[in-house]
């Protein structure tokens, strides 16, 4: 049976480190992951670490040469696709069909039959906010998985929901919705 391909896209959120311990994970248990980032995100984590841990060159920019189609044709490639950590920004930017940058250019041309699944991380106060409530369920309405948020200890002192999900939860997530 062949691999499952996994469209992993991090956006620029500090849990981004938990997301490549979700992609380890993905690659050990023998999944095919494409590492995509947006700009924010490579704040917070290198191409190198994800080219390493994926063997693939990450997809951070529509523009670049020799993939100048990859804004589609990834689209086709994958089984599933996620968004890991998924901040307010990239979380409304999707909801409002933005295709500014690559992850919102995937999400439009991504046929949405197929497993797509968001796992929000940010602050509590970003995720109880009205835009990003209702971003959320305007992509639910598409039939876009939303992950839950755990509660607990956020990087700016808070307390509170909007923790990115432990990666073997999301491990699970993904399984699930393959099978
Ligand atoms: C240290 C730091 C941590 C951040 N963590 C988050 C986060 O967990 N969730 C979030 O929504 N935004 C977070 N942000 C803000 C985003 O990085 C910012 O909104 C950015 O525009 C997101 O862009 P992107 O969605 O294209 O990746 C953080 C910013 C900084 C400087």
């Amino acid at each position: 049976m062949s691999k499952s391909r996994i469209l992993f896209q991090l956006s620029g959120s500090i849990a981004c480190y938990k997301a490549c311990q979700v992609i380890s994970r993905l690659v050990q248990a023998d999944f095919e992951v494409q590492p995509v980032c947006t700009q924010a995100a490579l704040q917070f984590i290198g191409p190198a670490t994800l080219e390493g841990l994926t063997g693939k060159p990450v997809f951070s920019d529509t523009f670049t040469p020799g993939r100048m189609l990859d804004h589609i044709h990834l689209t086709k490639w994958a089984d599933l696709a996620i968004v890991c950590p998924a901040t307010a920004d990239v979380i409304n930017r999707l909801a409002s069909g933005n295709a500014s940058d690559c992850v919102g250019s995937l999400f439009l041309a991504y046929d949405l039959k197929k497993p797509y699944l968001i796992a929000p991380a940010m602050n509590h106060q970003m995720m109880a906010h009205p835009a990003t409530r209702a971003s959320l369920e305007k992509l639910q309405s598409w039939n876009v998985q939303v992950l839950s948020t755990a509660s607990g200890y956020q990087a700016c002192g808070d307390v509170g929901p909007g923790r990115l999900l432990e990666p073997d939860e999301i491990f699970a997530a993904i399984q699930k919705a393959l099978s």
